[in-house]
C-alpha cells in the first residue's frame, strides 16, 4: 500500500463566519471517495513549521481584518517562514477568505508571503464578501475536495 499524502488546513475565525467556510472545506477534503490523503486541521496559534514540513499541500483560511489576513494567521506565517524557506518549494496551496466589504488585502498579503516561500497556488481563492449565501459553501467544499483529490492522484 502506498504512503498517504498529507493535507494541512490552517484557518482562523473570530466570529464564526470563516469557520463555516472551513467546515465545508474540511468536509470536501475528507470526502469518502478520496483515498490516501490524511487531513490535519490546526489552529494557526498552535500550528508550526513541523506541520508545514509534514504537509504535501496547504489550505489557509482567514477573515480580512484591517485590510490584511488575521493576526493569528500572520503569526503562523511569521513563525514558519524561515524554518521552512527552501524546504517547501513547489508545494501546492489554496486559500479561502471571508470579508465584510473587500478581502483583496487578505488575499494579496497571503499570496505575497507564500510566493516568498515558493509555494504554488493551484486554485483560485474562494472569497466571500458581504452577505453570506449558502451556495458559496459548495465552492468551499469543492476547494477542499479538489486539493485532496489532486494530492491523491499525484496531480500536484
Ligand atoms: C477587527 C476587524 C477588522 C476588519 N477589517 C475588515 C477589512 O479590512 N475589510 C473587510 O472587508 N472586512 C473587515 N472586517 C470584517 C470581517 O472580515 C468579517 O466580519 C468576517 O466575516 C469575519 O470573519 P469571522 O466571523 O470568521 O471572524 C473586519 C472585522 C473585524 C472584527
Amino acid at each position: 500500500m502506498s504512503a498517504k499524502r498529507h493535507l494541512l488546513i490552517v484557518y482562523h475565525s473570530q466570529t464564526g463566519s470563516t469557520r463555516q467556510m472551513a467546515d465545508a472545506v474540511i468536509r470536501g477534503a475528507r470526502h469518502p471517495d478520496i483515498d490516501g490523503v490524511e487531513v490535519r486541521v490546526v489552529d494557526p496559534l498552535d500550528a508550526g513549521a513541523d506541520d508545514l514540513l509534514w504537509a504535501d499541500g496547504l489550505i489557509l483560511g482567514t477573515p480580512e481584518n484591517f485590510g490584511y489576513m488575521s493576526g493569528a494567521l500572520k503569526y503562523f506565517l511569521d513563525r514558519v517562514y524561515y524554518p521552512c524557506l527552501e524546504k517547501v518549494d513547489g508545494k501546492p496551496y489554496a486559500l479561502f477568505v471571508r470579508a465584510g466589504n473587500d478581502g483583496t488585502g487578505a488575499v494579496n498579503s497571503i499570496q505575497r508571503i507564500l510566493k516568498g516561500l515558493a509555494l504554488k497556488q493551484v486554485q483560485e481563492p474562494v472569497l466571500v464578501v458581504g452577505e453570506f449565501e449558502d451556495s458559496r459553501l459548495a465552492e468551499c467544499e469543492e476547494l477542499g475536495m479538489t486539493m485532496a483529490a489532486g494530492l491523491a492522484a499525484g496531480v500536484f
